[in-house]
């Protein structure tokens, strides 16, 4: 059994990772409310350290927080692209710069991207282009990490549990279901794949 933070766990993503996660302790960190093991801002470089030396020994990331702004490129601000980049992008890779100090020996971190980079949709060039930085960071990052860690991103389409919200704007795509990208955590978790990125697709 590992001990895994898994961040933004109360989110569509965070929940249905947490369908792979069940053999492992999980140890649950969000941002908004007390519904959470720890507090962490993931856009936070010092909230970040906090969250690895309160928890202390831990063998796993799982991240699921990535805020993205959606806009046509024409209108977008760059106060929203600068949001997005902080969180989906800057702050998924503080969550590996700072977290490979702390985790154990032969550790792993699971990243969240998302298939929008390879199927574009209006007012999605943002989360798109975050999700791309994601899985190149992952397939590059890997040859760099020390101490046998391993790191792979999760690139899911959209959920079933978030269709009510995305549908609309997302003709023709499929959705899949949570438990099927809680699988995909799982192979990155418990498998020995580093660098890859998942894709979970219909
Ligand atoms: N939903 C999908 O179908 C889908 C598909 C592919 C990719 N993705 C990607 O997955 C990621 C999560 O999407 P989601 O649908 O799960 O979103 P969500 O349901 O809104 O959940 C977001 C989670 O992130 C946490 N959070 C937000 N800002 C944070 C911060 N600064 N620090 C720490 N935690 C923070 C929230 O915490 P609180 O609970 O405390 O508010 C919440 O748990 C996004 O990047 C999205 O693009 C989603």
């Amino acid at each position: 059994m590992k001990t895994i933070i898994l961040i933004g766990a109360n989110g569509k993503i965070g929940q249905a990772a947490r369908t792979g996660l069940r053999n492992h302790k999980v140890i649950t960190a969000g941002h908004s409310t007390d519904n959470y093991d720890y507090k962490v801002d993931i856009t936070c470089e010092a909230s970040l350290r906090k969250l690895y030396q309160d928890v202390g020994h831990f063998d796993a990331v799982v991240n699921a927080v990535g805020t993205c702004e959606y806009a046509n490129f024409t209108e977008m601000t760059e106060a929203q692209w600068m949001n997005t980049i902080l969180s989906k992008m800057m702050g998924q890779i503080n969550i590996v710069r700072i977290g490979q100090e702390y985790i154990s020996d032969h550790g792993s971190f699971s990243l969240i991207s998302g298939i929008l980079n390879i199927k574009p949709l209006p007012t999605a060039i943002a989360d798109a282009t975050t999700s791309g930085a994601i899985d190149t960071f992952v397939k590059c990052v890997a040859f760099e990490m020390p101490r046998g860690i391993r790191i792979n991103a999760i690139n899911p389409t959209v959920i079933e549990e978030a269709w009510g919200l995305y549908g609309e704007m997302m003709p023709g795509f499929q959705p899949v279901s949570g438990a099927l990208v809680g699988k995909a955590f799982e192979r990155s978790v418990d498998g020995f794949i580093t660098g890859q990125v998942i894709f979970v697709d219909a």
